[in-house]
């Protein structure tokens, strides 16, 4: 990964894209102005929804050419960790409500050779991640509850990530917001203090590998939008 900054990264989540042409995918995101590419892996147990694991992610690898934001939202974490990095995930995000020791799993990850986020579910309180800045890269702020593409965004998560990014200060830590970022939500987030920005559905809608254009208006416009 390159150096830290917080100028602003669309992160298109895979989890809106063709399941069975994921490395084409990518590689069209990646074309059309992604700066992350976000992958979103769940178990069907801490969220109502299975995607993929560790080999999927390790498939996918080779197409990325930019970040691998790997957001788990599976329960536990720790046995899963080695596995992530071995697949080669940039990034590798835990939720705070995924165990009881998400400390020790934050510095395993690290110790794994990642950079260490730590995820917030709309009902967990900004300070949930306070005693925890010293062992984070980066903080999710979920504004829908996990599990699915395609939902309408929670508006009060706007104070939230207000708070979250007053607590984060001058630290080199990125805070991210996932779930129901368009055109119309991106300059609220951005504005909040977000520097990056998941989207889904809002890239991938209307596009595909052969038509892959649209996913770069798409990234285009929640960009522009963002950026005021
Ligand atoms: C939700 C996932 C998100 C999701 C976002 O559980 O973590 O990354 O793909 O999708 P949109 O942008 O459609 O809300
Ligand atoms: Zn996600």
């Amino acid at each position: 990964m390159t150096a830290f900054d917080r100028n602003l990264k669309i992160a298109p989540s895979i989890l809106s894209a063709d399941f069975a042409a994921f490395g084409a995918e990518v590689r069209a995101i990646e074309a059309q102005g992604a700066d992350w590419v976000h992958v979103d892996v769940m178990d069907g147990h801490f969220v109502p929804n299975i995607t993929f694991g560790p080999q999927l992610v390790r498939a996918i690898r080779p197409h990325v050419t930019t970040v691998m934001d790997v957001h788990l939202m599976i329960a536990p974490v720790d046995p899963y960790i080695d596995a992530f990095a071995d697949a080669g995930a940039d990034i590798l995000t835990a939720h705070v409500e995924a165990g009881p020791h998400i400390h020790r799993t934050l510095q395993a990850i690290r110790g794994a050779g990642m950079k260490a986020g730590v995820a917030l579910n709309p009902g967990t309180p900004a300070e949930a991640v306070a005693p925890l800045l010293d062992d984070v890269d980066l903080v999710l702020a979920m504004t829908v509850n996990p599990g699915f593409g395609g939902q309408k965004f929670l508006h009060p998560m706007l104070d939230k990530i207000a708070a979250l990014r007053a607590m984060i200060g001058n630290r080199e830590i990125h805070l991210e917001v996932d779930g129901g970022v368009d055109t119309a939500t991106a300059p609220l987030v951005a504005q909040a203090g977000a520097d990056a920005l998941v989207a889904g559905s809002a890239v991938f809608r209307g596009g595909s590998v052969e038509t892959a254009s649209v996913y770069g208006e798409n990234i285009a416009a929640i960009r522009a939008a963002a950026q005021g």
